[in-house]
Order: C-alpha cells, then sequence, then structure tokens
C-alpha cells in the first residue's frame, strides 16, 4: 500500500478522505493535539486495521471523534457533569469516558470490550471529516505503538509509511500534547490521563478536585479479567470436550468439535482481521450463565493474533 500525502484544505482531497473511510479503510487526519489515525468506528475490520497498523500486541480502547455533543449523545449516555464539561470544553482537548450505550452502531472492538466509551470532539479537519462522514471516527494517535505521538504529517509518514492510505496534512498541531482524558460515573469525575486541558482548569470549572484513576476507577490496560464470560475458559485447544462451547479459528474443525454445545468461529478464512472483530462480540454472546465451560482453538501469536491472546489471556484468568 502507498501512503498519499495531501493538503487537508482542498475539497479533492477530502472527498479522496470520505471515500477511503466509506471502504474501510485507515486516514491520518490531524487534530489541535496530534494526528489521529482514523477509521470508521462502525466498521469492524477497519478497527482491526488500526490495531494492525500501530503493531499493538493488545486491544487498548480507542477515542471515537465526534462532530458534535448530539453525534456523542447517540453512543453514549452524559449524565449532567459530563454534559457541562462537554458544553465548557468542545471542541477542545478533552476526552470523556461515559457509559456506552447500549445498541450503540459503534463497533465493540473501539471500546476493547469494556462497558465505556471515550468520547472526544476535536478542533480541527477531523471533526470537520467526522461531520461529513455522519459517524464517529475511531482513531488513537498516528504512531507506531511505543513511539511518541506525531504533530506533523511527516512524523504520521515516518512511523506508519505504507500502513495508512491517506495522510491529510494541516501543517503542525497547535497543541502538541494529547487530549485530558476524564472518566465520568455517578457524579464522580477521575483523571485517567493528564493532558492538554489541565487539570487546575478543569477542577476550576467544577469546582471540586479531581479524582485519580487509582481511586478505584481502572486505568485501562490493568483490566486483568475485565468481560470475561461468567464460564470457565480454556485456551489452546486441541480437542473438544462433550458439552464445551468452542470458539473456533480456521477452516479445520478440531478433534471432538462434533460434540460441542455450539461453535462460533472467529474467522473460517483464518483472517485475524475478521477475528479481531468477531472477539468481543463473540465472548459478550458466551457470557452467560447457562454457559459453563468454553474452549478456544489455538490463534497465531503474530500481527493482530498477539492482541487476541492477550485479550483472551484475560479472559481465561482465574478471578
Ligand atoms: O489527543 C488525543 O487524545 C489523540 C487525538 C488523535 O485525539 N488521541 C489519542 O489516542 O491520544 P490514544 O489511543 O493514543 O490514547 C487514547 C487513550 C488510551 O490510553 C485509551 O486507553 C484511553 O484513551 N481510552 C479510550 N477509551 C477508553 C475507555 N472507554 N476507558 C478508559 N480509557 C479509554
Ligand atoms: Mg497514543
Amino acid at each position: 500500500m502507498e501512503t498519499t500525502i495531501l493538503p487537508a484544505g482542498d475539497e479533492a482531497s477530502r472527498t479522496r478522505a470520505l471515500d477511503l473511510l466509506g471502504e474501510g479503510g485507515l486516514v491520518a487526519l490531524p487534530t489541535e493535539t496530534v494526528y489521529g489515525l482514523a477509521a470508521d468506528s462502525t466498521n469492524g475490520s477497519a478497527v482491526a486495521r488500526i490495531f494492525e497498523a500501530k503493531g499493538r500486541p493488545s486491544f487498548n480502547p480507542l477515542i471515537a471523534h465526534v462532530a458534535d455533543r448530539a453525534m456523542g449523545e447517540a453512543h453514549a449516555r452524559f449524565d449532567d457533569v459530563a454534559a457541562a464539561l462537554a458544553e465548557r470544553f468542545w471542541p477542545g482537548p478533552l476526552t470523556l469516558v461515559l457509559p456506552a450505550r447500549p445498541g450503540s452502531a459503534i463497533h465493540p472492538l473501539v471500546r476493547a470490550g469494556l462497558d465505556t466509551l471515550g468520547l472526544r470532539m476535536p478542533r480541527g479537519v477531523m471533526g470537520e471529516i467526522a461531520r461529513d462522514f455522519g459517524r464517529p471516527l475511531a482513531a488513537p494517535s498516528a504512531n507506531r505503538s511505543g513511539r511518541v505521538s506525531p504533530t506533523s504529517a511527516d512524523h504520521v509518514r515516518d512511523g506508519l509509511a505504507g500502513r495508512v492510505e491517506l495522510v491529510l496534512d494541516a501543517g503542525p498541531c497547535g497543541l502538541g500534547l494529547e487530549s485530558t482524558i476524564l472518566k465520568v460515573a455517578d457524579g464522580a469525575v477521575a483523571l485517567l490521563r493528564p493532558g492538554s486541558l489541565t487539570a487546575e482548569e478543569i477542577e476550576t470549572f467544577l469546582g471540586r478536585r479531581l479524582e485519580t484513576a487509582g481511586e478505584g476507577i481502572q486505568a485501562p490496560g490493568q483490566m486483568a479479567s475485565h468481560y470475561a464470560p461468567a464460564g470457565r475458559v480454556r485456551l489452546q485447544a486441541t480437542h473438544v470436550d462433550p458439552g464445551e462451547h468452542l470458539v473456533a479459528f480456521g477452516p479445520a474443525p478440531l478433534r471432538g468439535a462434533e460434540q460441542a454445545a455450539s461453535i462460533l468461529n472467529l474467522s473460517e478464512a483464518g483472517d485475524l482481521r475478521e477475528a479481531a472483530a468477531r472477539l468481543f462480540e463473540f465472548l459478550n454472546r458466551l457470557d452467560s450463565p447457562l454457559v459453563e465451560r468454553i474452549a478456544v482453538a489455538p490463534i497465531p501469536d503474530e500481527g493482530l493474533g498477539r492482541a487476541i491472546n492477550d485479550r483472551l489471556r484475560r479472559a481465561a484468568a482465574p478471578r
């Protein structure tokens, strides 16, 4: 794949970006903080491609970028505090982690299986493209995993050349530091990540101190057995015991598969992108008191398979 850089101001560049997003492609788009690696948030395979391009060994939840608050309301619940924060600081460098609305069209992979959704209304090209696209754009910072966030189109190309179809270039980002992330739940406001909007400014507006992630609110990456199904999960299964529910991968049936209580195949074709897009939906479907034992076929531990296996290990972790 060739990576094209086009000026963000041109009508033709934007049309190209919208076409690519509609086809499930990846487009790097500037915001006031850093460049983001954007995809259609409702398209699971497109979202899986984001993780693939970043080379991440685990699924971190992604921020959904919206054009306005109304677009956000369709996918998450704003309580009074969240609504006031959005009213005061959007558009701007503030991400709100809010309870996801059941039935939201945003693909569960964006939330990495959590029941909360990170939402942000950015300034600049990303928000304008989200408006014209008519749907939220899932986007992490447009860097390879473990590298610094990109503040220019050249940074994006240096890190992601050949992994992203298009970069819209609007020059250097004004702020250069990522958004501040707040989790708002049950009236409590916790700082999950310090960022461009200072905690002091938020505290002054709220008239109270922010909690920190340590105070009872889980920070990303610490969700050891979050969203694990109720039943016992057996990984790397090479056979199926009678009555086990099977999560399969690839075309070859496991030994004993005919004795399975049910079979869900992450990808008949053995395609890791398809598997990533289905993983959280399957874990959710299997999360039932009626499902006591789940066997999971081996998943190749390469590329997206590493993130899938990381999540499966968490799902299988003792709790
Ligand atoms: O300024 C920014 O925030 C940039 C621009 C592109 O918007 N984006 C960015 O994305 O920095 P990323 O993926 O590099 O960092 C997003 C952070 C991650 O640490 C992720 O864990 C957290 O947001 N996050 C997203 N949704 C979350 C959720 N539901 N619960 C907890 N943390 C969440
Ligand atoms: Mg980042």
